[in-house]
């Protein structure tokens, strides 16, 4: 497994497969897609902004989604990724596995697709530590690409930058939540609808989260009991 930061230069361009094109425009629109998610499993904002962190926040394409109300900090290991993030908002070059702020910083957490960039024995540590930043009644949300889904395990396997890579089941991922001791885990798969299908079947999309045949899948683990 490579590091990440010689496919910062034309990123996009190196997400590109004729299959993912047919289903989206951009990667905007997976990105996006996610923090919709993200955004309705956050807690009621109670008189401040909530803060949340972009675990693995790449070029920090997706601060933007979520509005005023919320303060997103983005953290990566690529200096050359946040290199574009910087213009963006707020981040951090973290070790691997340690990040610089105290326990507690962050209302929620959430990792668009950087698991099956860590060795796989790396994980419960990896988890650990963004469990460790989220508050007290707080989730951590980790979404990768569905294993299940044909379409998606045929992109995974000749994408440029998923190279030395492996997809991470479901209930590998949620045993892995179990590991770094977090509670109440939930799942949930996404991307169904294709972006032109939008506008007349996007309704469908949290309807269908059961089935594991979405595009990506999410699995939330809650530090401690819900903060109410
Ligand atoms: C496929 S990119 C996803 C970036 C972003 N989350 C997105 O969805 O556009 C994977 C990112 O994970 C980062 N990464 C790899 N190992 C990491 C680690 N231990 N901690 C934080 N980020 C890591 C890489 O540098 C890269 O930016």
């Amino acid at each position: 497994m490579e590091s990440f930061d010689h496919y910062a230069p034309g990123y996009e361009d190196k997400l590109r497969d004729p299959l993912r094109d047919r289903f989206a425009g951009g990667a905007q629109f997976f990105i996006d897609q996610k923090c919709k998610i993200v955004r309705g499993r956050l807690p009621a904002p109670a008189g401040r902004r909530l803060r949340l962190l972009d675990a693995g926040c790449g070029q920090g394409t997706a601060f933007a989604a979520f509005g005023p109300g919320i303060k997103v900090f983005g953290s990566d290991v690529s200096l050359p990724m946040l290199g574009e993030a910087v213009a963006r908002g707020p981040v951090v070059a973290q070790e691997p596995y340690d990040l610089p702020f105290a326990d507690g910083t962050f209302d929620a957490v959430y990792a668009f697709c950087i698991y099956h960039h860590i060795p796989d024995e790396h994980h419960v540590r990896h988890l650990r530590e963004l469990r460790r930043v989220v508050a007290p009644g707080g989730e951590v949300m980790v979404f990768e690409h569905n294993p299940y889904n044909p379409v998606t395990a045929r992109i995974f396997k000749r994408a440029p930058v998923d190279e030395g890579c492996h997809m991470i089941a479901p209930p590998v991922l949620r045993e892995t939540f179990r590991q770094a001791g977090f509670d109440d885990l939930e799942q949930g798969y996404c991307l169904f609808v294709p972006e032109p299908l939008q506008p007349v079947l996007g309704w469908i999309e949290p309807r269908l989260a059961w089935l594991p045949l979405g595009g990506q899948y999410f699995v939330a683990g809650r530090k401690g009991s819900p903060a109410r």
